[in-house]
């Protein structure tokens, strides 16, 4: 390995993956063509995309009556595409947690009156332990964004989000750990993080929700639904990197592979991180603190800048924190195996030592 990449996205991917697609780059199963040539029409591309649903549906758990679609545009196309389906007759609401709800509550209201609310992540504990159903009670969908990328938090028990009918950003997070599908009515994701490169959304919906807008064709879900992701011109290749990281996926065990790996690779940093409680602040309360993306800040400022600079001689990259906040962002996805954390356990443990 030449790096120990810990970006928040595009993010690492194991090396299997990327073998795999460099010899589908040269010749796709001996097909004779590359990948990156194969139209979105042909056997090839339609085998290798039912697959991939398949292999979802088993990853996923997800029910018969939800459809699957690999959509372009990244998460913030959702904003748009989201306002004018599921908000044109419906009034749906954001739950507030931090930067990327932020941005999807202001899209939102960029189409029309959309509520908010707002909650700091030292309350998410106490509202997800009550009956929270009268926060929510004039909404008909409330959106979520599970993992706040940026500010390191995160949700995970929707169960505990009284309100039958939830969308869900799950960009940073999908894929790390199980879920029922009970309240979930519509869940995105692009693939950058967890599953793959940009360029490919992952959308789950439930079907019987399905709103029936005639929008232009981009921005017209049932339309897209009808025609199976392939209205137009699909990324064919981030959509077959997608299909080998499910393939990898499933090899390694599964989502209970992922959120064992994950449980365990978050509290060994956070614990670890703990003991230097009197050089940095770890500013997110216990319970909302993210396993896939670990934040910390210095108390005294002048030690990032060396600690950055420290970590990139050990060939530790991506660790800085959001250009918007600052501070340090240590993202563990699921390609971020242990030999990798271990490392960088290492690392922080000889340079705080010093200190
Ligand atoms: C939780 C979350 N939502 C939305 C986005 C925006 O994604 P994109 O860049 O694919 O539009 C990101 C990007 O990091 C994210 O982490």
């Amino acid at each position: 390995m030449n790096k120990y990449n810990f970006s928040a996205g595009p993010a690492r991917l194991h090396p299997s993956v990327i073998k795999k697609a460099n010899e589908s780059i040269i010749n796709y199963q001996d097909s004779g063509m590359s990948i990156l040539e194969i139209s979105h029409r042909s056997k090839e591309y339609k085998e290798m995309m039912e697959k991939l649903k398949i292999n979802l549906t088993k990853l996923f758990n997800i029910p018969d009556n939800y459809f699957i679609l690999f959509l372009q545009g990244g998460a913030t196309y959702q904003n748009s595409f989201l306002s004018y389906n599921y908000g044109v007759e419906n009034n749906v609401g954001c739950l507030v947690t931090g930067e990327w709800s932020k941005k999807t509550h202001q899209d939102f209201r960029l189409v029309r009156e959309t509520e908010s609310i707002n909650i700091d992540h030292s309350k998410i504990e106490e509202l997800l332990s009550k009956d929270n159903s009268q926060y929510f009670k004039d909404l008909d969908y409330l959106h979520v964004t599970s993992n706040e990328t940026i500010n390191g938090i995160q949700i995970r028990d929707f169960k505990n989000i009284k309100h039958p009918s939830l969308i869900v950003d799950m960009s940073s997070d999908i894929g790390s750990y199980k879920f029922d599908w009970d309240n979930l009515r519509y869940i995105y994701g692009g693939a950058q993080k967890n599953m793959g490169i940009p360029g490919v959304t992952i959308c789950i919906g439930d079907e019987t929700h399905l709103p029936k807008i005639d929008n232009p064709s981009y921005l017209n879900l049932k339309k897209l639904s009808d025609n199976d992701s392939v209205l137009n011109t699909p990324s064919t290749f981030s959509v077959y990197i997608l299909y080998l990281v499910s393939e990898w996926m499933i090899k390694s065990g599964g989502v209970d592979f992922f959120e064992t790996q994950s449980k365990k690779h978050s509290s060994l940093l956070y614990e670890q991180l703990e003991t230097y409680s009197e050089k940095i602040l770890l500013p997110i309360s216990k319970f909302a603190r993210s396993r896939s993306n670990i934040i910390f800040n210095f108390i005294d400022n002048s030690l990032e800048e060396e600690f950055l600079s420290e970590a990139e001689k050990h060939n530790i990259v991506g660790i800085q924190g959001h250009r918007s906040v600052g501070g340090i962002r240590i993202s563990l996805y699921n390609a971020v195996d242990s030999e990798m954390v271990n490392y960088l356990s290492d690392f922080i443990s000889r340079f705080f030592d010093k200190k």
